[in-house]
Parts: structure tokens; sequence; C-alpha cells
């Protein structure tokens, strides 16, 4: 009896590498001197919250995001659920904060020139003037207890502006689209205005781009 050897197909296994490339998240170069928004903002307070509050929220959201992929990795999904408070308050810092320079802009460049174009409109129409919702979101400011931003929003589902108040370094997400937001830290204002906060919330608006809101509100729309 012959031996019909069927040649078998040779399979080439190739084992499947999952290659992911992350990029770290780095420290946003700032447009302006820390000194330029003096003295609305001192340009040591700058200096501080830029050069070091900001870059540890950056370093410590690259450590975060290291440390969720190895759980990723490890199918660990009760190690990924407890990294999720250190991604949202890191995460939440960088981003925050990377809104917050750009929001901010020296006089001579057009810092605390009000609104234009339809920000505007919708401003009016909402608040009655550009006073009126200072006045609004500087009482949200004072509102917040501890730690925490104020946003003027835009509503995504609605299309309405809104005032919202958020605890520790919680970002806006979901429907709202964050249009101007102002960190109530005590680490924006302590150096300079002390217990004064109220003077601080009153002094930023010398430096408050409305160019950067404007753009964002016609990007939302
Ligand atoms: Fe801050």
């Amino acid at each position: 009896m012959s031996l019909l050897r069927i040649a078998r197909p040779t399979i080439v296994r190739r084992s499947l590498l999952t290659t992911s490339i992350r990029c770290k998240h780095t420290l946003p170069s700032l447009p302006y001197d820390y000194a330029a928004l003096e003295p609305a903002i001192s340009g040591r307070i700058m200096e501080l919250h830029h050069s070091k509050h900001h870059q540890t929220y950056v370093n410590s959201l690259n450590s975060a995001e290291e440390k969720y992929a190895e759980a990723v990795s490890a199918n660990d999904v009760r190690g990924q659920i407890a990294l999720q408070p250190l991604l949202r308050f890191h995460g939440g810092g960088h981003i925050n904060h990377t809104l917050f320079w750009e929001n901010l802009a020296p006089k001579s460049s057009g810092g605390g020139e009000p609104p234009s174009g339809n920000l505007a409109g919708a401003i009016t129409v909402t608040y009655g003037s550009v006073e009126n919702l200072k006045k609004n979101m500087n009482a949200s400011l004072a509102g917040i207890q501890g730690s925490g931003w104020s946003w003027l929003v835009r509503d995504n589902a609605t299309g309405a502006l809104q005032i919202i108040a958020m605890p520790n370094q919680d970002p806006v997400v979901g429907k709202y689209v964050p249009l101007l937001g102002i960190d109530a830290w005590e680490h924006a204002y302590y150096l300079q205005y002390e217990n004064r906060k109220a003077e601080y919330f009153s002094a930023i608006w010398d430096v408050v781009n409305w160019k950067a809101a404007e753009a964002r509100y016609k990007a939302a729309t």
C-alpha cells in the first residue's frame, strides 16, 4: 500500500503585534510673557501657575495614561476603573489650563476688549449685556466652595449660552462647549490678592481674550 503523503500546507503564524504609539502630552507655550497680564495677574503668579501647576497636571496625566495602558493590556478592568479619578483630575487640569491661557491676552493684544459678532449677539439675548454676563459669572465664581472653575458654555442641545460652575478640575464635556473659563483655584490669585478673591474676579476681565471665545463659539455653531 502506497502511502500518499499529502504535503500539509505550511501555516505561517504571525504574531499579531499591536503597536500603539501614544504621544505624551506637553505643556503648551504661552503666546505672551508671564508679566504681560499685569496688573490684573502678576508675572509671578503666571510663572508658577503655568510652569509649575500646569506642568504637574501634564506630568501626572502622562503617568496616569501609562498606568491605564498597562491595565488595559493586562485586561485589568478593576485597575482601569481605579485610575479613572486620576485621569479625570489631571486630564481635566491639562484641558482647563490650556483653554485658560487662550482665554487671556495682554491689553496691548486686545485683552479686555468686548466681544463682537454672533457671540456678542447671543450674550445680549441671554444676559442683556456683557456687563451683566460678568456679574453673573462673578456670582458663579464667588459661589464656588473650595476649588473649581466657572465657564461660559454653549449648550449644544439647545444652542443657548449658560454659565456653569465645575468643581476641582472637572472639565466641560458632553453637550457643553466651553467658550470662556475662569480659574477659581487659590493658586490662580492668592499670591497677589490673598483673601480678596472678588478683586481677582473683577480684574481678570481686563485681560479676557474674547476673540478666543468668539472663535470657539463660531466653531460650535
Ligand atoms: Fe489653575
